[in-house]
């Protein structure tokens, strides 16, 4: 097992009929802006839930903050807390406006241009406190430092990660997400599923508590998003599936482990490039990343074989790893996910040249071993 820090500070507050306590989180003397998305909130609810529950706060409200946050409109957020004095940001929705509220309250503070906070990873010093009322399950972002922010003029989307933007808390009311359309519901779980497996499908450094935590998330995952998908309403299968996504992203299974993130880093580039839904990108690239590189990931891929699928331990890993990599896309599939580029209409040639140029720029190599170049990128795009 490799060394490790880990200090996890947001306050999870989960469950039931919890948005009420939103009030006691925050100071009243705090000047807060709520930030939202496109209108998901006014629907199913929440918006009423949160307003009351903060009636006796100071609120000022900014909205309209996309799937995939753009950095433009972020910016014009960052010119209201300044304006305004705020002091507090409370993000009330899915991922994307929880990255973009995390972004907002890094640039705020930012001395310089804040857009190279991600083209550069320059340094953050500061940001103005936030916490979330997270309603979709999938990124993670309610319990982890990091954010993910698309810049529309040069089709970017780049990540930062930072401790300063840390949720104070969160609030997980799985209630929330009965209103998620389907197509909504399964890009969560798809991305909960890649979030376990980048960190787990690597190479072997002895750490069997957290591979059986990581595999039993996904079977779990797997065994509840059925139950949700069945029945939307199933309030145990709901708070099942969001606490995995919780958890598959804030890094707690994966303490002393090696990590992947090389489908990640490719299904951002069909999103900035395609506007591909985070969750379809990483249905297409996953399993063709585990075919190229099977053998760095063998043992991995043939335990979870055993593990999660019930296969014969006995079989050559070799055939165990097919396997997973076999029952992986049938699990997508099961989901009603199209697992192809050309499903999407999109042209695998000049996707794989596209991409694979950008990575060369960027002298960009991914994988455990950072031996995934970008003319294996190419390659890999070529078989999706
Ligand atoms: O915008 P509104 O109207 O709120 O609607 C949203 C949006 O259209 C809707 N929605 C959210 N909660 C709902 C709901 N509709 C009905 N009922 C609800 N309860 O769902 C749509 C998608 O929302 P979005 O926030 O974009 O989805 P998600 O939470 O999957 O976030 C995706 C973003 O997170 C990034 C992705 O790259 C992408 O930009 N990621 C962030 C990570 C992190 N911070 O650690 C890691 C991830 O790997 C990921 O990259
Ligand atoms: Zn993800």
């Amino acid at each position: 097992m490799n060394n490790f820090e880990f200090q996890a500070p947001t306050k999870i507050i989960f469950g039931r009929d919890t948005i009420k306590q939103v009030a006691n989180e925050i100071p009243k003397n705090k000047k807060i802006l709520m930030t939202y998305g496109g209108g998901s909130i006014r629907k199913n609810g929440v918006y009423k839930k949160v307003m009351e529950a903060l009636s006796e706060h100071t609120v000022m409200e900014f909205g309209g903050i996309e799937p995939n946050p753009k950095f433009e409109t972020l910016m014009q957020a960052v010119e209201i807390v300044k304006n305004e004095n705020i002091d507090f940001l409370l993000s009330v929705g899915g991922g994307s406006t929880l990255d973009g509220t995390k972004f907002i309250a890094a640039a705020a503070k930012f001395e310089g241009d804040p857009w190279t906070i991600l083209s550069e990873g320059a340094e953050i010093k500061d940001a103005i406190p936030l916490a979330d009322i997270i309603t979709l399950p999938a990124t993670g972002s309610e319990m982890n430092n990091g954010a993910v922010i698309s810049r529309l003029s040069t089709n970017e989307k780049l990540a930062f990660h930072s401790n300063f933007v840390y949720p104070k808390f969160s609030i997980i009311d799985p209630e929330t997400t009965y209103s998620l359309p389907e197509k909504q519901t399964v890009n969560g779980i798809i991305d909960t599923f890649v979030h376990t497996m980048e960190q787990y499908a690597t190479y072997e450094v002895n750490t069997p508590l957290q591979d059986q935590w990581m595999l039993g998330l996904i079977k779990t995952l797997m065994e509840e998003s059925k139950k949700v998908l069945q029945n939307p309403t199933n309030y145990d299968a709901r708070a099942n599936v969001f606490w995995c996504a919780t958890c598959g992203l804030n890094y707690w299974m994966s303490l002393g482990c090696i990590q992947d993130w090389s489908t990640h880093m490719i299904g951002h580039e069909l999103t900035a490039f395609y506007g591909l839904d985070h969750g379809e990108s990483l249905a297409i690239v996953l399993p063709r990343v585990w075919k190229n590189r099977k053998n760095d990931k063998m043992q991995k891929l043939a335990k979870m074989a055993v593990e999660v699928f019930g296969a014969n331990e006995f079989l050559p890993k070799n055939i165990l790893a097919d396997i997973t990599i076999d029952k992986t896309k049938k699990f997508f599939k099961s989901l009603g996910r199209r697992i192809k580029l050309s499903d999407y209409g999109i042209d695998k040639a000049e996707a794989a040249k596209k991409i694979s140029e950008r990575f060369k720029e960027r002298k960009a190599v991914l994988g455990e071993k950072c031996n995934i170049t970008p003319d294996e990128v190419y390659d890999i795009l070529m078989h999706c």
